[in-house]
């Protein structure tokens, strides 16, 4: 099975890895867009357009069967369009598996959301979740944390302040809408404590459904829109790993 798996940048690929981690054997083709990065303080037709171009992308050259959505900013504003525009294509996209996800988990009634300024302001979550109290942050600021590849003091003291609201408001539990915030989560945990849903835990769930044969092996082709040794510098500072990362054009 050929998967496609796209971003605005490295937030993507700790859906990828959590992806790998379970089912280590198939083609899998990531797409990092990091000359556009970030998506998320991006209009919903600039993100339209280029999801698409990517899609168009994976589609041409790489024959994909499915098409993995790990950016929240993409899935809250243009899977719809999306799936219209492909209709053969299998599509994972994180806002509703999330959803699902969270409502096979009891005693919860109030639910934090930090995500990007595009999914938060699509209202995305609030109407998935309709049955729960929603209390939702833009926290744009942290995606060039993520991208930067440091946490100093000055970076947390940021990220604390962001989160500050959540000494307060007393949630059950905290959502991930952005594939780039599960690599804060160690300092994420220093001022909360609760329960933490990523993206990727519920696509996992997802995809499963469709999971039919198995391939042999992992083959994982890596490309991004914008530097390639910066990428791979990413790689490695990020998630420890030492991976061949190409340039494209789209
Ligand atoms: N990782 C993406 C998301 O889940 C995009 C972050 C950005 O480019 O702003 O929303």
């Amino acid at each position: 099975m050929n998967i496609g798996i796209i971003d605005s940048g490295v937030g993507g690929l700790t859906v990828l890895f959590d992806i790998i981690k379970k089912y280590p054997c198939f083609n899998y083709y990531y797409i990092g867009d990091s000359k556009n990065c970030p998506y998320g303080e991006k209009s919903n037709e600039e993100i339209n357009f280029l999801s698409h171009k990517i899609v168009d992308y994976l589609i041409k050259n790489k024959n994909i069967d499915i098409l993995i959505i790990a950016c929240n900013s993409i899935s809250s504003t243009s899977y719809e369009k999306l799936k219209l525009d492909y209709p053969n294509l299998i599509i994972i996209e994180t806002v509703k598996p999330t959803a699902k996800y969270v409502e096979n988990i009891d005693n919860i009634k109030k639910i934090g959301v930090i995500a990007t300024s595009a999914t938060i302001n699509s209202l995305a979550y609030q109407k998935s979740l309709n049955n729960y109290e929603i209390i939702s942050k833009a926290c744009p600021e942290f995606v060039k944390i993520v991208e930067d590849g440091n946490i100093s003091s000055n970076e947390e003291k940021i990220i604390f302040d962001k989160l500050s609201f959540l000494k307060n408001d007393n949630i059950d539990a905290l959502i991930l809408g952005c594939t780039h915030f599960p690599l804060l989560i160690p300092t994420i945990k220093k001022i909360y404590n609760g329960i933490i849903i990523t993206s990727s835990m519920a696509m996992i769930k997802e995809l499963e459904k469709y999971i039919k044969v198995k391939n042999d092996k992992l083959n994982l082709e890596i490309y991004t829109t914008g530097d390639e040794n910066t990428f791979k510098r990413q790689l490695k500072l990020m998630f420890n790993k030492d991976l061949d990362v190409k340039k494209i054009d789209l």
